[in-house]
């Protein structure tokens, strides 16, 4: 073989690897709505960034006739490219090829370019659409995934793991993208479950669709797995992009700051207003973050998912926050189990690659009751508090209305570490609302009192508490809170505090790890 011919060789085998499983089997890929593994990757990176590994890798199984068949490349295309010119690591898993399983020699894949994005600092983005262990490989693909966890593991808090799943994900294979940062779902392509509906009806008898076993409404509302569903493919590999804009590289550095056309010293008149002065009237928190940020623009995590508790990520002045805000229109922003689960992994994310965190607090408590006791109530709520106290990013709360009991605690308040605290004055910082206080406090009094009395009692009561305790100056007069402000003007507030605190440093004491309630 002459020159030419070699390089002719290499052409023709590159041509072959980008078949895929071939033309029928991406046709039915198509049919399905859903893209192959090489047009995601090109849709996700920058136009011509991708440069791929492993092109010709094949499996080494030699049992049930799989000797006779080979795709170059073993079903999952891996290597790195740029989005926005900044360096990720991918892998993404072809169906075409044998349904996209995991072999030996794909897991290898995927581990090397984990190992280079590790050693690079780089984020890893995983792209899931795959039919779980090679039935043909037993034991060699147990050990593969096994392989593949202990890396997601290892670079948990070190390097930002997306995975993106665009089709099937089940058995043990989901505990890959369970251990990773962000888990996004296309819409009615992608399921996700450890046992399917065909075995679930053999052990329990239950009859139910793979759809409402393991679809992405199901995780996206229900078990707080997914934290974005898309409603297809496009908008999944979008969101991936665009998540990226609020992390950093690696847990060494900050996230990119960028320039910032939206004054910071915009007022806005309607947040003077936007508490209600009925105490129990609900308003939307999103419409208070959405002035505040620049341009209007809030990614939101986990949208669909313990709505009583609002998360995401904005910019300040150019620079990534996260966004922690009691959701007073849905369930009075009560902090149940849920919402204190979904907001503990959302501050610890952030704390852990370094992104600021702003707390917008309007918390009547906890829920109440025996199925939030019974449930764990206790743990849950634990989890935030141990998030909050233990992250060291700068953390700006300001307290929009009720702050009431341990939940005053939890929301990022002054003793958890919080370095700049505001109040609106309409903040009402106490242990308790005036109603639960006064059936406490004044339960003897009221004891021999009529109806008509006893209501006309608690009015003037309430009122009495109220001026006493329900207001900000309690808090401030200890310098609990740092300032009371005026809400117009609270962008500006927030921006000039996260810029002082761009030097803080804060450490935890050296330990192992700490024991978070779990
Ligand atoms: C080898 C597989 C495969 C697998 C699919 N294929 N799954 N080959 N190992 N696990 C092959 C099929 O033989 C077929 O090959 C091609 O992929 C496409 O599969 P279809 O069944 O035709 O596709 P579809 O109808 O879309 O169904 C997709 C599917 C189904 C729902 C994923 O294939 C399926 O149920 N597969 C088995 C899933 C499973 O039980 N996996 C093991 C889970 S346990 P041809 O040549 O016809 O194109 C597990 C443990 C992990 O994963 C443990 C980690 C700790």
């Amino acid at each position: 073989m002459d020159n030419i011919e070699k390089i002719n060789q290499l052409i023709r085998l590159r041509a072959k690897a980008m078949e895929g499983g071939g033309e029928k089997r991406i046709a039915s890929q198509h049919a399905k709505g859903k893209y192959t593994a090489r047009e995601r990757i090109n849709m996700l990176l920058d136009d011509g960034s991708f440069e791929e590994y492993d092109m010709f890798v094949e499996h080494q199984c030699v049992d049930f006739g799989m000797e006779k068949t080979h795709y170059l490349g073993d079903g999952v295309i891996t290597g790195h490219g740029t989005i926005d010119g900044r360096l990720v690591y991918v892998y993404s898993q072809d169906f075409t090829v044998f349904g996209g399983s995991l072999s030996e020699t794909f897991a290898k894949k995927i581990c090397k370019v984990m190992d280079m994005a590790m050693k690079m600092g780089a984020p890893i983005i995983g792209i899931n659409d795959s039919g779980g262990a090679r039935i043909q490989e037993g034991v060699n693909s147990l050990a593969g995934y096994a392989e593949i966890f202990q890396r997601n593991i290892m670079a948990s808090g070190v390097i930002p793991q997306f995975s993106a799943i665009f089709g099937p994900c089940a058995g043990g294979a989901v505990y890959s993208p369970a251990l990773t940062d962000i888990v996004i779902m296309s819409n009615e392509t992608s399921y996700m479950f450890v046992t399917g509906p065909k075995v679930t009806k053999t052990v329990t008898g239950e009859d139910i669709s793979v759809e409402d076993l393991g679809g992405a409404n199901v995780h996206a509302s229900k078990s707080g797995l997914v934290h974005f569903r898309a409603d297809d493919e496009d908008e999944g590999i979008m969101l991936l992009r665009k998540l990226l804009e609020y992390f950093p590289q690696n847990n060494l550095e900050e996230p990119v700051q960028t320039v910032c056309h939206d004054p910071i010293d915009r007022v806005d008149d309607l947040l003077n207003e936007i508490i209600p002065e009925n105490p129990n009237q609900p308003y939307d928190v999103k419409d208070i973050v959405y002035t505040l940020v620049d341009n209007q623009e809030f990614l939101e995590y986990q949208m669909r998912y313990a709505r009583n508790i609002v998360c995401g990520w904005a910019k300040l002045n150019g620079m990534p926050v996260g966004i922690v805000a009691n959701q007073s229109n849905y369930l009075a922003g009560v902090l149940d189990i849920n919402a204190s689960r979904k907001a503990a992994r959302f501050v610890r994310l952030c704390d852990a690659f370094n992104i600021p965190l702003l707390t917008l607090v309007d918390v009547p408590g906890f829920l109440p009751g025996s199925q939030q006791e019974h449930g764990g109530i206790i743990i849950h709520g634990a989890k935030l508090l141990f998030a909050y106290g233990e992250a060291t990013v700068p953390k700006v709360t300001v307290t929009l209305r009720k702050s009431y009991g341990g939940a005053h605690d939890v929301m990022s308040s002054k003793q958890l570490r919080g370095d700049i605290n505001y109040a609106w004055p309409t903040a009402e910082i106490a242990v308790m609302g005036a109603k639960g206080a006064i059936e406490i406090l004044e339960a003897k009094a009221m004891r021999d009192l009529s109806p008509e009395e006893k209501a006309g009692f608690i009015r003037e009561k309430e009122n009495e508490y109220n001026a006493k305790l329900a207001n900000p100056y309690q808090a401030a007069k200890k310098g609990y809170i740092d300032d009371v402000i005026e809400p117009r003007n609270t962008r500006f507030r927030i921006i000039r505090a996260f810029r002082t605190l761009m030097t803080k440093k804060d450490v935890n004491p050296p330990k192992k790890h700490a024991n978070i309630p779990l």
